[in-house]
């Protein structure tokens, strides 16, 4: 049977269309670059298939959920059942509302197994980026055991062959990982109980010719921080289905009679024009439909982190002395890290006493606060509110209040176990916590830890990770309520709580516990292809790297950080005075070219595997910086040229080098003196630097360069 209803959702560059008509069954006709003149019962019947000889006479189409009783034979996209009966749920339109334009609400039920399926979708008019959820409800009498439910199955285009996923360990983050599609399942699962640094919830699915700048290409993201399964599946038909959705554990999701469980949100984009253009519609969605331009223009300041600086080792003196010093090199937040409360001495004990520790600060907070802001510094502070050690006075007076499975024991992590935040007890004692910390004390800045896993999420007998990340967005929520003006820091032992679920309560996410700068340069560009670079916290660590030992360059590490929240994350006090001074100059740069870094789109270069390069152009194109950073030797004996991609080909550009100074160019002459790259600058079409390219200079491995271009 053909459908002759449809839904047609539109903006930019983009169509999406759907099938739909009550009765029938929802399902994606199109989603690619916009159709301006095709009827799409046109394309129902361009994609007309037939039988083949083993198959059934007549082949299912795929719907939003592949529901099993469909008949895909696909991994289905929704399971349930209810003690085994009603297992196999097909869903039918019921009706159809389209709120605007962009958007549509599909309800679907399946009368025999009396369950309700509601599907909403919107394509955003601005950033072309689509939302989709669905909303399960039971609407017979007994419970229903839903196994599974994607907040939506997607058809991927047979061209589209190659998945990239992100997967990467603490303290490297975002790493890709590249597989070609196969007849069978790519399945990730993440059962850690935060987003996890090892399964991001986003995929890319594009063409083998797929680059930065050219080829077809959709991403996939899901809004969420707790557990999650993706997977792309391959029919041995042809057809090939991706999904992405929350990981239910057994038995988490007992619906009883009328009760709903909503998917997270799974975000998605496309594009004919390489993976840059995706980045940058994700890039733009974050900007301003999910961080809904939250903090109104005000800048992303410079912060001083101490945890490197001190780690648990704090003094008021030496922290006072700090300050003086970041203040006087340019930093604008002071974030005083762990260590400051009840007997946190070490990482072994008191999380969950969230008192000034007397003995560190006999005089409370006030006076280092009082003193970072006469130095014309915000203040900040960490917290890690999900959490409590053994050996701290919460936990003494109430063992009870984490989460546990019943007969097993306690795994612990880093030393800790993890608050039962869906109880109202312990959530209303760490919110009053957290409250008497932020009204005692002029802080504007939480930087809110998770520092586990979660092995074993289970309240009162029943599995509960889906209702332990509900209520941590809950008590951000109702903090954020509490104190408007707040800013808060989305950190999981670095990138491991980085999602746009989480930034409907967080300002900025805390990339990464490395901060090696060459390592930064992967883990940055990995975050870009999701994440603007105002929201990711980059910051200048140490010469030696704590976490892997490796000395690099203060030049590297400023040019690194530079492309991000810029921080600094290091013992100011002990740090080379002439290294101090490229600092301070660093940090100067970056506040001049902050507005463009914190608005601009974001540009990655296709280079070879020995540099990583990218930039940031301004909206009306007359502005831009490009980062070219040699990560190791290359192998030929000189580097070939850059590309720049972004520019308007009609404009006329000043291009100059502006980091590090002098350009640390290894002989001479070269491109850098014959176009006075270090000083004036030359005049080149935007044309010029992307069909022709500029020769790369001459510069050792490990050396990040900043080229400035400005339209003339
Ligand atoms: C893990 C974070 O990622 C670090 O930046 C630091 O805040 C420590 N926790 C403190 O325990």
């Amino acid at each position: 049977m053909q459908p002759n209803n449809f839904i047609v959702l539109e903006a930019g560059d983009t169509s999406f269309i759907l099938s739909c008509e009550i009765g029938g069954r929802p399902q994606i006709v199109y989603w690619g670059p916009r159709l301006e003149r095709t009827d799409p019962q046109l394309l129902v019947k361009l994609a007309t298939r037939q039988h083949a000889h083993g198959s059934a006479d007549e082949e299912a189409s795929g719907t939003l959920l592949n529901e099993i009783g469909v008949g895909t034979l696909a991994p289905p996209g929704f399971s349930a059942h209810r003690s085994g009966e009603n297992w196999a749920a097909s869903f039918h339109v019921e009706s159809i509302t389209q709120p605007s334009p962009q958007s549509v609400e599909i309800a679907c039920a399946d009368r025999v197994a009396d369950i309700k399926a509601t599907h909403t979708i919107s394509l955003d008019a601005q950033s072309e980026i689509l939302t989709c959820g669905t909303i399960i409800e039971n609407v017979g009498d007994r419970p229903v055991a839903l196994e599974w439910c994607a907040a939506c199955v997607f058809p991927i285009d047979a061209r589209l062959t190659e998945i990239t996923g992100f997967s990467g360990r603490w303290a490297n983050e975002f790493q890709t990982e590249k597989v070609p599609i196969f007849l069978g399942s790519y399945v990730r699962e993440n059962r850690r109980g935060r987003t996890s640094h090892d399964c991001f919830p986003g995929l890319i699915i594009e063409e083998v010719c797929t680059s930065e700048q050219s080829g077809a290409c959709v991403g996939f993201h899901l809004g969420w921080s707790g557990n999650s399964r993706i997977r792309v599946d391959q029919l041995s038909d042809g057809r090939q289905f991706a999904q992405l959705g929350e990981l239910l554990l057994p038995g988490e999701q007992m619906l009883a009679s009328g009760e709903r469980y909503q998917t997270p949100a799974l975000y998605a984009g496309y594009s004919h024009v390489g993976r840059t253009a995706l980045s940058q519609k994700f890039q733009n969605h974050v900007r301003h439909q999910v961080l809904n331009d939250r903090l109104g223009g005000k800048v992303r300041p410079v912060h001083f982190n101490t945890w490197e600086a001190v780690y648990f080792d704090h003094d008021e003196e030496k922290l006072t002395e700090l300050a003086e010093v970041a203040a006087d090199v340019g930093v604008e937040r002071f974030i005083l890290d762990d260590g400051w409360f009840g007997g946190r001495r070490s990482d072994a004990a008191g999380l969950g006493d969230w008192q000034v520790s007397k003995s560190v600060y006999p005089n409370g907070l006030s006076n280092i606060i009082k003193r970072v802001n006469d130095l014309g510094m915000e203040f900040g502070i960490w917290m890690e509110p999900e959490m409590v050690n053994p050996d701290s006075d919460l936990f003494r007076a109430h063992p009870g209040w984490i989460l546990g499975i019943e007969g097993l024991p306690q795994i612990s992590s880093r030393g800790q176990y993890v608050l039962d935040l869906t109880r109202a007890d312990v959530f209303d004692h760490i919110f009053s916590a957290i409250d008497a910390i932020l009204s005692d004390h002029n802080i504007g800045y939480v930087k809110w830890d998770m520092n586990r896993d979660i092995h074993h999420p289970e309240s009162r007998a029943k599995p509960a990770a889906h209702a332990q990340s509900l209520a941590v967005y809950r008590l951000m929520d109702k903090v954020r309520a509490a104190h408007p003006d707040i800013e808060i820091e989305a950190c999981a032992s670095g990138g491991g709580r980085a999602d746009y679920g989480v930034l409907e309560y967080a300002d900025r996410i805390w990339t990464s516990d490395s901060n090696d700068a060459l390592d930064r340069q992967i883990i940055q560009r990995g975050a870009s292809h999701f994440f603007p670079l105002e929201i990711l916290g980059a910051h200048v660590g140490p010469q030696k790297c704590h976490i892997t030992g490796r000395r690099l360059s203060m030049e590297l590490r400023v040019a690194t950080a530079f492309f991000g929240h810029m921080g600094l994350e290091l013992n100011l006090l002990t740090e080379a005075l002439n290294e101090i001074e490229i600092l301070k100059a660093g940090i100067a740069l970056h506040k001049a070219h902050r507005s463009l870094i914190h608005s601009g789109e974001y540009v990655r270069l296709d280079t070879p595997s020995d540099v990583n390069a990218f930039g940031v152009v301004s909206e009306d194109m007359d502005e831009a910086l490009f980062s070219y950073c040699l990560m190791t030797g290359h192998r030929e004996t000189l580097p070939g040229r850059i590309r720049f991609a972004g520019l308007n080909s009609e404009k006329d550009y000043r291009i100059k080098i502006i980091w590090p100074e002098p350009v640390p160019v290894r002989t001479a002459p070269s491109i850098v003196n014959e176009l006075d790259l270090g000083g004036e600058g030359a005049i080149v079409s935007g044309e010029a630097l992307m069909q022709f390219g500029i020769q790369a200079p001459l510069v050792y491995p490990e050396t990040c360069i900043i080229y400035h271009v400005l339209e003339q």
